[in-house]
């Protein structure tokens, strides 16, 4: 099990969003985050330069999956984040020790079942 963190451009949200439904990865966290990456911004001052960071409104996904999820998460991503400009984001892979569904005590890959559009699904009301 791997946990799947992403930062993407909040403008990438939806095509990102329907390309991890149309592999079947439906079970995710949203968090609005502000960040900064490898860029430098460099302001020429009357005396000297001085570095200063910029932030920028960005999305962070956390995404857990069982090992056959982890590629196919990888590439919904990418071909559905990537718009070419720097700042298109970045994905980290994290080894994930246990995941627990708290309403059936289910533990790991029992847990992160996917629900693909083939598989029984149970509504609540
Ligand atoms: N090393 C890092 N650690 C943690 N978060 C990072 C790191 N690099 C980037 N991020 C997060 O990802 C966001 C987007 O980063 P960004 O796409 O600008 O990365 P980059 O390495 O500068 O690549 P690019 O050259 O394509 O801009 C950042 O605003 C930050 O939230
Ligand atoms: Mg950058």
């Amino acid at each position: 099990m791997k946990l799947i963190t992403a930062i993407i451009r909040p403008e990438q949200l939806a095509a990102v969003k329907e390309a991890l439904f149309k592999v079947g990865v439906t079970g995710l966290t949203l968090t609005r985050v502000s960040g900064h990456g490898g860029e430098r911004e460099v302001i020429e001052q009357y005396r000297g330069r001085q570095v200063r960071l910029e932030f920028h409104e960005k999305v962070q996904l956390s995404i857990a999956v069982s090992d056959p999820f982890v590629e196919v998460t990888i590439d919904a991503i990418l071909s559905s984040a990537r718009t070419g400009g720097v700042g298109d984001g970045k994905i980290f892979v994290q080894p994930l020790e246990r995941v627990i569904r708290i309403r059936t005590g289910e533990a790991d890959n029992d847990a992160l079942t996917p629900v693909t559009p083939h598989s029984r699904q149970e509504v609540s009301v």
